[in-house]
């Protein structure tokens, strides 16, 4: 792997890359104010300095973004209906502490999701998923006892716990999976139903987080600009239910060489998200959505390259320069 950024499938990883600002702390500027005190050594330790800061709250320099520390979710977790478990109350409760924060969704596998909207898929291979003893506990859903919940129509689930049990088994089994796809370096291509989005919208509301949405960059014409109209069938299905999402294209696409064999340069990429802008706009509920990019690795050397080629095409077009660490 040529960056570490892909965490473990199916965790919630800390992520900030957005927004980062200076920290709240302002430093008084005068000189007079900032003291090196000599400390007494104590015995066996070489030497130190205490410095003496003062702090000013009131005047800060810069105020970060009150979403400042965010997290990420990988698609990987749609294998086998796990979205399921977003749904479970103990998560929804444990996730609205977190907020205010975005809720990104994206990963390796983002460049390998396609959407499909049917109501009802044929039911994947491999025994009853989670889906199944859901429907089977239909009787012990919480209807809600917050407000929240009913005003948003939160659906949210006391999972019993032969489900956790269920699901403790079968991460494991799906974290050799993930991990067998990462070391080959083949990923099979995922799907995203209407309903699954359903489930992942319905936990960042219910958890109060900002959805951040990454469209599947690797659907390419002949002549490698990306072709649209898999993103545009998600978006004017979100858009139909009033889904207040953000959006992004792609996810490393620094990396698209390793990971298909196929690259995309910087100005590509950019007029790629010129076209998905335009999308954007012509779409009522999304004129005016965020717009982030473009999630390259961490900047420097090639990357730097196409960060460049991207902002000279697209700069203007994202409301937020995204890298990953
Ligand atoms: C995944 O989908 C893309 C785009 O539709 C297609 O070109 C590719 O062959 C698919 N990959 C696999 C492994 O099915
Ligand atoms: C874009 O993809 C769709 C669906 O795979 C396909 O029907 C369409 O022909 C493609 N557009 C172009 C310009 O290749
Ligand atoms: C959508 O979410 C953003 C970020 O939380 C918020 O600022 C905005 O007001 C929301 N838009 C609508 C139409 O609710
Ligand atoms: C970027 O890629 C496009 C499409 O593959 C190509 O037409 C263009 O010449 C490339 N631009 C640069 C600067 O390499």
């Amino acid at each position: 792997m040529p960056h570490p950024s892909s965490c473990p499938p199916g965790l919630l990883a800390l992520l900030a890359p957005w927004l980062a600002l200076a920290a709240h702390l302002s430093l008084s500027s005068q000189a007079g104010d900032r003291r090196a005190v000599p400390v007494e050594k104590p015995p066996g330790v070489k030497g130190r300095t205490l410095i003496l800061l003062d702090v000013n709250p009131k005047s800060p320099v810069r105020i970060t973004s009150e979403n400042f520390l965010s997290l990420q979710l990988d698609p990987s977790i749609i294998h086998d209906g796990w979205l399921d478990f977003l749904s479970s109350r103990r998560l929804v409760t444990l996730a609205r502490g977190l907020a205010p924060a975005f809720l990104r969704f994206a990963g390796k596998r983002t460049d390998f999701l396609q959407f499909q909207n049917l109501k009802n898929p044929a039911k994947s291979r491999g025994g009853p998923g989670p889906d199944y003893y859901l429907k089977n506990y239909e009787d012990d859903i919480v209807r809600s006892d917050i407000a929240l919940d009913k005003q948003k129509g939160c659906k949210i689930a006391q999972h019993p716990d032969i489900m956790l049990e269920l699901q403790r088994e079968k991460a494991a089994q799906m974290h050799l999976v993930l991990l067998k796809e990462q070391f080959s370096n083949t990923y099979s291509n995922l799907t995203l139903t209407a309903r699954s989005l359903d489930k992942l919208y319905n936990f960042a509301d219910c958890s109060g987080l900002h959805l951040i949405f990454a469209l599947n960059a690797l659907r390419r014409n002949p002549n490698n600009a990306w072709n649209s109209s898999n993103a545009l069938s998600l978006l004017k299905y979100s858009a139909s239910k009033k889904y207040n999402i953000s959006w992004e294209l792609g996810n490393e696409p620094n990396n698209y060489r390793t990971l298909t064999g196929r690259t995309v340069n910087g100005s590509q990429l950019g007029k790629d998200y010129i076209q998905l802008k335009s999308l954007l706009q012509l779409i009522r509920t999304y004129a005016r959505a965020s717009l982030y990019g473009p999630n390259i690795g961490r900047p420097r050397k090639n990357v730097i390259a196409l960060l460049e080629g991207f902002m000279k095409v697209a700069g203007r077009t994202v409301d937020a320069v995204t890298w990953q660490q």
